[in-house]
């Protein structure tokens, strides 16, 4: 039977910018910056640039062979390759779904914060409380997701050719030249604040780069290896199904090897450029302890930053939440595009139809996300030691549990059942060398199903109960 004509990527080019708009998000520009300045800044960058090319890499190849072998999402890829397996598909579907509930909230919330700088009222977005205030109100969040959302799906809708890859081609460039901009802009600041002490963007870059072993114990070095594990699967958009999807557009002449590591390079390099942007210019500004605010950085700490730069604050602010929102908006795409194409497959719908049914159903999800923060407000123990409201449980479910899971289940079944030869000849398909292919079979049936394992248990607080049991 001739299979229906599938949508694909014209280029490869456009494979990698619609991949790197993925993979490019809030992640890259938000928790990156703050895990660097709390593992010890350029020994975190170390470990993880070691990780993207080793098991980044294995993880990211996997998910776009299957992809781009079965030429199935991941609903029916897993089921296709062996009936067993087929449970796997659904768990993996499971993750965009959870993520789409909140993803286009902290869209919401970047698209907020661009209104707030282009009305010029950076001023009061440093004050204390504006985000708080601005999260916990009944109806501004839901308005600001909903836009964000119409767009988001508005472009889906238009398909991947003349949709996603499209929109990608003209935002992913452009965003690297903003965040270049701002970065270079970041570098040339310098402060004297009340006590006379003046910091200056180029020593912020020191405490940026510079490997910090102060205190380093066996135990603090496992959680930065964990920390920069966990950061490299939500970056990368890998073990959600995501990336299968996209395998699944991608022709087969186009030589998979090059474009997997253009991928790795350019999301590393923005996560890299973001750290550049943010780092030195907190340093400036309030000095290291400014950089210990954690997942409150982009919205509390920053606007703080702003406001010290005086006039020109104004300006980068605005820049600063434009190019968040183009990262946010790729990334919330290839989220959307994933449960449309999936339920499409499933339920032989057209795209219009499906994109507007699976966008009505967010809009929904998502609102009760926002309630989160009022509605249904709580501060629930999370088993890894943090306090959560709705939107990190949801968060937590998926990235914390759910991914390493399926990696580790994607790992076995791939290393172990129909065995990496099958995944390294797709690699070679296009008839080009699979260069980390020996690397790739290693990683991909011991080390990244052991590393799962523990990022799995650590994560689900075994680890936690267990130290506890030694005290
Ligand atoms: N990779 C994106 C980021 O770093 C996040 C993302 C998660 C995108 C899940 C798609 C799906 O922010």
């Amino acid at each position: 039977m001739e299979a229906k004509k599938k949508s694909t990527f014209s280029s490869s080019i456009g494979f990698v910018l619609s991949a790197a708009g993925s993979a490019v998000g809030v992640g890259n520009i938000w928790r990156f910056p703050y895990l660097a300045a709390k593992d010890g800044g350029g020994l975190f960058l170390l470990i993880y640039i070691v990780l993207v090319a080793t098991f980044g890499f294995t993880l990211l190849a996997t998910d776009v062979a299957l992809g781009r072998r079965t030429r199935q999402n991941a609903l029916k890829a897993f089921g296709t390759i062996s009936k067993k397996w087929k449970f796997l598909g659904y768990l993996t579907f499971l993750v965009p779904a959870l993520i789409m509930t909140y993803y286009t909230v902290i869209g919401g919330w970047v698209t907020k914060y661009i209104v707030t700088y282009l009305t010029a009222q950076g001023g009061a977005a440093a004050e204390d409380g504006y985000f708080t205030s601005f999260i916990t109100a009944p109806v501004s969040p839901i308005v600001f997701m909903l836009l964000f959302l119409a767009l988001t799906a508005f472009i889906v809708y238009r398909g991947v050719e003349n949709g996603i890859e499209k929109f990608s081609s003209i935002i992913m460039p452009g965003l690297l030249i903003l965040i270049v901009g701002i970065a270079l802009f970041s570098l040339t600041l310098s402060h004297t604040d009340a006590d006379g002490v003046t910091r200056t963007g180029l020593q912020g870059l020191l405490v940026y780069i510079t490997p910090n072993f102060k205190g380093i114990t066996a135990e603090r070095f496992l959680g930065i290896l964990l920390d920069a594990m966990s950061q490299l699967f939500f970056s990368l958009s890998v073990s959600m199904g995501i990336m299968i999807t996209y395998g699944s557009y991608v022709k087969k002449d186009v030589n998979l090897s090059r474009s997997l590591s253009q991928i790795e390079i350019f999301d590393t390099g923005v996560a890299f450029l973001a750290g550049l942007m943010i780092i030195p210019a907190v340093f400036v500004f309030s000095g290291t302890e400014g950089m210990a605010s954690g997942p409150s950085l982009m919205f509390v700490s920053l606007p703080k930053v702003f406001q010290a730069m005086g006039g020109v604050g104004t300006i980068i602010g605005l820049i600063f939440f434009i190019m968040v929102a183009f990262a946010a908006l790729t990334s919330c795409i290839s989220i959307l595009e994933t449960l449309v194409a999936n339920c499409m497959e499933i339920f032989h719908t057209t795209r219009k139809k499906t994109c507007l049914v699976i966008g009505l159903l967010s809009a929904g999800a998502a609102a009760v996300i926002c309630m989160g923060y009022n509605l249904f407000y709580f501060e629930l123990p999370l088993p890894n030691g943090q306090t959560a409201q709705l939107l990190d449980v949801m968060d937590y479910i998926s990235n914390s549990f759910l991914m390493p899971f399926i990696s580790l289940l994607t790992c076995i079944l791939v290393g172990w059942v129909i065995k990496p030869k099958w995944i390294i000849e797709e690699m070679e398909a296009s008839g080009h060398r699979f260069s980390r292919k020996k690397m790739y079979s290693f990683m991909i049936k011991y080390v990244t199903p052991v590393m799962m394992a523990i990022l799995f248990l650590q994560s689900t607080g075994v680890f936690h109960m267990i130290a506890g049991l030694f005290k």
